[in-house]
């Protein structure tokens, strides 16, 4: 063999070697953890006595800033009026510039899209709306490129009808993947096995014709849910994500995660007065959700994670403060990063609201991971925005959710100030839930339009007819115009972002709520060792004045040098004692152990 081809076959051993340790995938030279081998050190670590050294996982995405992407409303790149891979990878750019770390990108595998993505036919390839496993791996190494890692969407409680486990699983009672989801008789001739309701309407079990029995899904008819009780089940989704960790995905954000496991005597649940907006009675999910088997399997996944250096985010849609730090796990061993979506329905802007909500999950031991809109929810543009300041308004939510300690979930457009877009009339509706629930429930389409790129027709995202209509303040909202206007809502995020990445107090300090009466103005310190930066969020529509003495926080200077603010007369600096605030508006400012003539002294 000549020395060449010696030097190929060692650096195929390492890299194997790597592999399996979870190295090399996905890191950015910058984070990458310190037990990772460089290059100049590998042909020793492929010689047999080398000592293989046990890769610790790191904090990586404690630093981050995390953006959504709806791949199918993000960026079109073969005009066919939906969104795709290649359409990210030409966004990336844009990404960077932002102050993105990673993007969640929602479900982009095969399915036949009855919940747009989140009916799962084969866990393992790409859908062809979106493009091929190839535009994928392209995609993710130039976002490596971009020091931008991917987290993929984990669908893990249910799977497409369409999936193959689940077309054999229909066939036969003794077929291999019978026990692979939730078969069981009925009661009687037409009667459900017990009186749980779908969340998407209905009963939550299906009578099969084929083989006579029903069986379970939480969500849509066509997304049956997998029996987690079954080991097979384990193993193959536990492949799944290493299948994805070992093409460079740098973790998932797991779906649903509550609804994983029902009680095996299934039985009823509680019933309350009156009726849903589909005309199903109201109950109390007491024997279908958050069942404590799920701890177990997020145990287990987030070993598989470790491997990798990944995380896991969930979707946790928890109702307490006990609920969402379970998820984290008794010895943080589960969930590095389970959402506060009790943070995001605080729908109101009130500073008593949102502190309780925060000390409250400061409290929860874990870290903090901050959210105000994804695609299930009336984006916060609208549900803040009181119709008149709705810009202003924007920049206040920034303010308040990028300077907190824990890792901040931007959804997309939400830095350009996207609003809804709900469909006027019934026949417009794609998502099905909106066509079941019409006109109560008019769906997640509203929330779920193309990103607005540009004020060129269909705003740039497509040269063909947009899967769903573009709002018309398009014209004025848009990165192109925006980035022009250095009072956007995006210049602004971007100075914020900026700021998040490099200022030490904000990435680590601690959180110290301030002036807690004040019912109109939100205002805390983030410190760190000597370093303070203070935050005042004027949340109502009246001009404030607010007062600080932050010596007893170690802080005496009366005086704070204006990081970033929306009010132009407040960029010289500020005066603890007396500052004044415009209606909706920020103000972020460092603040000082002593004044600076003492410092002199
Ligand atoms: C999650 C997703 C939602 C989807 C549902 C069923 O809640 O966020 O969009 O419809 O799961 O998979």
């Amino acid at each position: 063999m000549s020395q060449g081809a010696l030097r190929i076959l060692l650096k195929k051993i390492l890299v194997s070697f790597l592999l399996g340790l979870g190295l090399c995938v996905g890191q950015s030279p910058a984070t990458r953890p310190q037990t990772a081998q460089s290059p100049t050190t590998q042909s020793k670590a492929a010689q047999p006595k080398a000592k293989a050294v046990k890769p610790q996982p790191s904090d990586w995405w404690k630093h981050a800033v995390f953006y959504e992407i709806y791949p199918r409303s993000f960026a079109d790149s073969n005009g066919d009026g939906l969104g795709d891979l290649n359409g990210i990878n030409s966004k990336l750019g844009y990404l960077k510039e932002l102050g993105v770390d990673a993007i969640w990108i929602t479900p982009c595998f095969p399915s036949p899209q009855v919940d747009f993505g989140y009916d799962v036919s084969n866990y393992e390839d790409i859908d062809p709306t979106y493009g091929s496993l190839s535009d994928f791996d392209q995609m993710r190494k130039e976002a490596q490129q971009d020091h931008i890692r991917v987290i993929l969407d984990f669908v893990l409680n249910h799977t497409s009808d369409q999936n193959e486990w689940f077309i054999d699983s229909r066939s036969s009672r003794t077929s291999k993947h019978r026990d692979w989801y939730i078969w069981r008789d009925g009661k009687g001739p037409n009667q459900p096995p017990n009186n749980w309701v779908a969340l998407f309407g209905g009963s939550a079990w299906q009578f099969d014709g084929k083989t006579k029995q029903y069986y379970y899904h939480y969500f849509y008819p066509q997304q049956p849910d997998l029996n987690w009780r079954n080991p097979a089940v384990k193993d193959a989704m536990f492949d799944v994500t290493r299948w994805w960790y070992n093409r460079g995905v740098a973790g998932f954000r797991l779906d649903a995660v509550d609804t994983l496991f029902e009680d095996p005597n299934l039985r009823d649940n509680p019933v309350l007065p009156g009726k849903n907006v589909y005309g199903d009675p109201n109950m109390v999910n007491q024997y279908n959700i958050k069942l404590p088997e799920v701890h177990d399997v997020l145990k287990g996944l987030r070993q598989v994670a470790d491997k990798y250096d990944a995380v896991l985010v969930g979707e946790t849609a928890t109702d307490n403060i006990d609920q969402l730090k379970q998820y984290y796990g008794d010895q943080g061993n589960e969930l590095q990063m389970p959402m506060d979506l009790m943070f995001m329905k605080v729908n109101d802007l009130s500073p008593p609201k949102f502190r309780t909500q925060i000390a409250a999950v400061n409290a929860a031991e874990g870290w903090p991971v901050y959210v105000i809109g994804n695609h299930d929810l009336v984006r916060s543009y609208n549900r803040y925005g009181d119709g008149k300041h709705n810009d202003a308004i924007a920049k206040v939510m920034a303010g308040l959710y990028l300077t907190l300690r824990g890792t901040p979930i931007m959804y997309y457009g939400e830095e350009i100030g996207m609003q809804n877009n709900d469909p006027k009339f019934k026949k417009d509706v794609k998502d099905p839930i909106g066509k079941l629930g019409w006109p109560h429930e008019k769906g997640r389409d509203g929330e779920r339009t193309p990103m607005q790129w540009n004020g060129t027709p269909n705003a740039g995202f497509t040269t063909g007819i947009p899967w769903l209509p573009i709002p018309a303040s398009y014209k004025t909202h848009n990165v192109a115009s925006e980035l022009k206007d250095p009072n956007s809502i995006l210049v602004f995020y971007k100075h914020l972002l900026a700021l998040r990445h490099t200022n030490r107090a904000l990435l680590d300090g601690d959180y110290l709520a301030l002036n807690q009466d004040d019912p109109n103005v939100m205002s805390y310190l983030r410190r760190y060792k000597d370093e303070a930066v203070l935050v005042v969020l004027n949340m109502s529509g009246q001009p404030q004045m607010v007062h600080f003495d932050l010596a007893p926080q170690g802080f005496a200077s009366p005086q704070a040098r204006t990081l970033l603010t929306t009010m132009p007369e407040m960029q010289g600096g500020a005066t603890l004692s007396d500052i004044s605030l415009t209606p909706f508006s920020v103000y972020i400012g460092e603040v000082m152990k002593q004044a600076a003539e003492q410092k002199q002294q």
